[in-house]
């Protein structure tokens, strides 16, 4: 007996940013976030939960992977073989339509893919909001990948941390100019940095103005508004930023072009562009603005230097599932 389904998740790049858990295993976070999907980006999962396997399986962009990538997606299994009630081992088998090393997390997508996939796989019968919880047991960030659009994902306990949509990707055309410093491995992942972010004597402050930066996110959101929208963004990157680097020990994400960009990003703005940057647990830039200026603003970003290439997304859809096999 098999079962079996595929399913497709984007990826999506935080306007308030998950820095830090209250609970590792479950992935509770410190703090709520918000996020935009971006559009024309995905990893497509396929499971095959399999009676007659002995041992789960990873094949991820054609190449069968063991060790620590092997022992996460197991234990996201675990939880829902829990959930369903059975025993069976899996094969899982992604691909990212993006490249590895773009400055785009891919765990967010593969999990979010994941769940989905499981989901539908094992008739675990999850609403949206159930797998949103179940995404973040694989990945934080993958919570925020389930809904349409622009996201938030609620702190909280096992039950209420979960991610809905805000509004959907129609809203507001927004894109995502990804410029790419580094393609390498960064040295620190985003798993160990949350962990260490409790070291930063600037984490508890980051923590409890969350709220208030949350509050200013969704309404620019909501109206529209750029000028909002651009302050609060660059000011939740510079402050998580500045917990990275005053851990113990510290994290400094930033490379020279890192800063140039940033630098540039500011100067555009003060002469009338609308742009702003958010950065993640890597040196590369996310520069975002209106639909209208983004080819200008790749160009732009493109006679920087350092800059090696850009991606453009704009606001696109969570989860979707694409089959569901039974035999
Ligand atoms: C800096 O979701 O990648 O991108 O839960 O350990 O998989 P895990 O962490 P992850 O952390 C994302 C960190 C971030 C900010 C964000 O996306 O909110």
């Amino acid at each position: 007996m098999r079962k079996q389904a595929i399913a497709t998740a984007p990826p999506n790049i935080a306007f308030i940013k998950y820095w830090g858990n209250l609970d590792e295993t479950l992935r509770l976070p410190v703090n709520g976030s918000l996020s935009m999907n971006l559009k024309g980006l995905q990893a497509r999962t396929r499971v095959i939960f399999d009676e007659a396997l002995l041992e789960d399986r990873l094949v991820l962009d054609g190449v069968p992977r063991s060790g620590a990538a092997l022992a996460r997606v197991s234990a996201f299994l675990d939880v829902a073989r829990q959930m369903a009630g059975v025993s069976w081992r899996a094969e899982v088998v992604s691909e990212n339509n993006f490249p590895a090393g773009a400055g785009i997390a891919s765990s967010a997508a593969a999990f979010a893919a994941l769940a989905a996939a499981v989901n539908a796989a094992l008739g675990l019968g999850l609403d949206e909001r159930g797998l949103t919880r179940l995404a973040r047991r694989g990945s934080g960030s993958a919570s925020r990948s389930v809904p349409d659009g622009f996201v938030e994902w609620l702190p909280g306990t096992d039950e209420t941390s979960v991610s809905y949509s805000i509004a959907p990707p129609a809203h507001w055309d927004l894109w995502d100019c990804v410029a790419v410093v580094s393609t390498g491995h960064k040295p620190v992942g985003s798993s160990q940095g949350h962990r260490l972010a409790a070291t930063s004597p600037l984490q508890e402050a980051r923590v409890a103005d969350a709220p208030r930066r949350i509050a200013l996110c969704r309404e620019a959101i909501l109206t529209r508004d750029f000028a909002a929208l651009a302050d609060v963004v660059e000011q939740d990157t510079n402050l998580m930023h500045a917990v990275m680097m005053t851990s113990s020990p510290p994290l400094f994400y930033w490379q020279p072009p890192t800063l140039r960009i940033m630098e540039s990003v500011r100067r555009w703005r003060d002469d009338g562009l609308p742009v702003f940057y958010t950065i993640d647990a890597g040196p590369n830039v996310h520069v975002l603005c209106p639909a209208e200026v983004r080819l200008d603003v790749r160009d732009r970003l493109l006679a920087l230097d350092g800059v090696q290439d850009v991606l453009l997304a704009g606001a696109g859809e969570g989860a979707r599932v694409l089959e569901e096999l039974y035999d």
